[in-house]
């Protein structure tokens, strides 16, 4: 079986646990039929360089769905509202004061810092749109489902009441004429205000970094310790086994060794599952050099700390991720890893915060 499509098996999987014992049978129904005994058909072909690059391609177009399609009038009432303090029941924090542009769309911060502290790390905003479930345990069936059930009622965080929240919305004649813009039926509604912030995220997408300009033929784009980094990434340090993908995240949930005690990720919904005992979701790597600190308690300080953690191969355990085991790197390959890291940057944009409406 060629490595991507493991990888695409393994992605299914750990997104649907229930499905695995079914593909396990079917798969080795399957090399068995094909090759006569299991044996003979596992040693996989060696990918080219040209389709390790092809994992990695970036998409053309940002996906939307179809119950809340992208309109640049509801883009915009996202933004706004992503920027706005009037979210929040002290008046102070917006959306963007946790998730700021400026920090790659997070913090700085190793926990989260609302009305109280928070027991999770900010996570970016980059390419969520790709996101199937949100949150670092994926307790988030949506994009549109975070806003209301998430940051702002709760109290620990944003701590507004929906219906304070409508009313004072609803005083500001800029937020009336940008709902009525935005929405066939002019209303000011938590449904509104969760599609809008929602389509607004969707729009949040890494720009193009010089991995992108080597991967489209460029070979001067990136150096040839960034390069041997890459192979490293897609070969003995066994990365890309969760980092695939354009994003560099194949959306899954895997214990890499970053969590103890109660702290146990997606296993709160998935109690029975061993392997998604302090599991967390598999971040994109895109433009990762921006945004220390690391991982879903903010417990790696620099991406030097990041490399180490793989390096000692997680914590043996029966949950622990079948990829994750020690890679005995040398000093030259960490510092490989971290140069073809530091590749996904992409060039600065500056980021205005929009005029509010009041
Ligand atoms: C006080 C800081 C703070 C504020 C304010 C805040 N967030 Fe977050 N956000 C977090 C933290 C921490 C998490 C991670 C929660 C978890 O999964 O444990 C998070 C998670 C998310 C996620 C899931 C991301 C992912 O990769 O799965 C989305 C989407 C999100 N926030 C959107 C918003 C929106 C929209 C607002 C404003 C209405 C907002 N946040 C306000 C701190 C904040
Ligand atoms: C078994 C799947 C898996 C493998 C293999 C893997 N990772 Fe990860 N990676 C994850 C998960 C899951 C997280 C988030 C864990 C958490 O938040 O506690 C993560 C987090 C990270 C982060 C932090 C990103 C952020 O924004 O916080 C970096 C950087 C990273 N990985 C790089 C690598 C590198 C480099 C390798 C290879 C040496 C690697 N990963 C191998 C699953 C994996």
């Amino acid at each position: 079986m060629p490595k991507i499509h493991q990888s695409r098996l393994r992605r299914w999987v750990s997104r649907a646990p229930w499905v695995a014992p079914i593909i396990v049978v079917a798969a080795v129904l399957l090399r068995v039929g094909v090759s006569g005994s299991v044996a003979d058909a596992a040693a996989p072909a060696q990918p080219t360089l040209a389709e390790l690059k092809a994992d990695f391609a970036r998409p053309k177009t940002t996906p939307f769905p179809a119950d809340d399609p992208y309109s640049k009038a509801k883009a915009h009432l996202g933004e706004l509202l992503f920027w706005d303090p009037i979210l929040s029941g002290s008046g102070t924090q917006s959306c963007a004061s946790c998730h700021n542009p400026g920090l790659s769309w997070t913090d700085g911060l190793r926990l989260g810092v609302g009305t109280q502290a928070m027991k999770t790390h900010t996570p970016t905003m980059l390419n969520i749109a790709w996101a199937p479930v949100l949150g670092w345990d994926g307790h988030f069936p949506s994009l549109e489902a975070v806003a209301f059930s998430g940051p702002i009622t709760n109290p620990g965080i944003m701590n507004r009441k929906p219906d304070d929240l409508i009313k004072a919305l609803s005083a500001i004649p800029g937020y009336r004429a940008a709902f009525a813009a935005a929405f066939a039926d002019h209303a000011v509604t938590e449904t509104h205000i969760a599609d809008a912030l929602a389509t607004f995220e969707r729009t949040i997408v890494s720009g193009p970094a010089p991995f992108d300009r080597w991967i489209d033929g460029d070979e001067n784009a990136i150096s040839a310790q960034a390069k041997h980094g890459f192979a490293l990434f897609t070969g003995k340090a066994g990365c890309s086994n969760c980092h695939i993908g354009w994003a560099f995240t194949d959306e899954g949930f895997y214990d890499i060794g970053t969590a103890t005690g109660d702290d146990i990720g997606r296993a709160r919904l998935f109690p029975n599952t061993v392997k998604l005992k302090y599991a967390f979701k598999v971040p994109t790597l895109r433009d990762v050099a921006r945004r220390a600190p690391y991982m879903h308690n903010g417990s790696e300080a620099t991406l030097a700390d990041v490399i180490d953690l793989y390096d000692r191969g997680g914590i043996d355990r029966p949950s622990r991720a079948d990829f994750i085991k020690p890679l005995h790197l040398t000093a030259q390959e960490k510092a490989d890893l971290i140069a073809f890291l530091d590749t996904l940057t992409s060039d600065p944009k500056p980021t205005d915060s929009p005029v509010l409406p009041r």
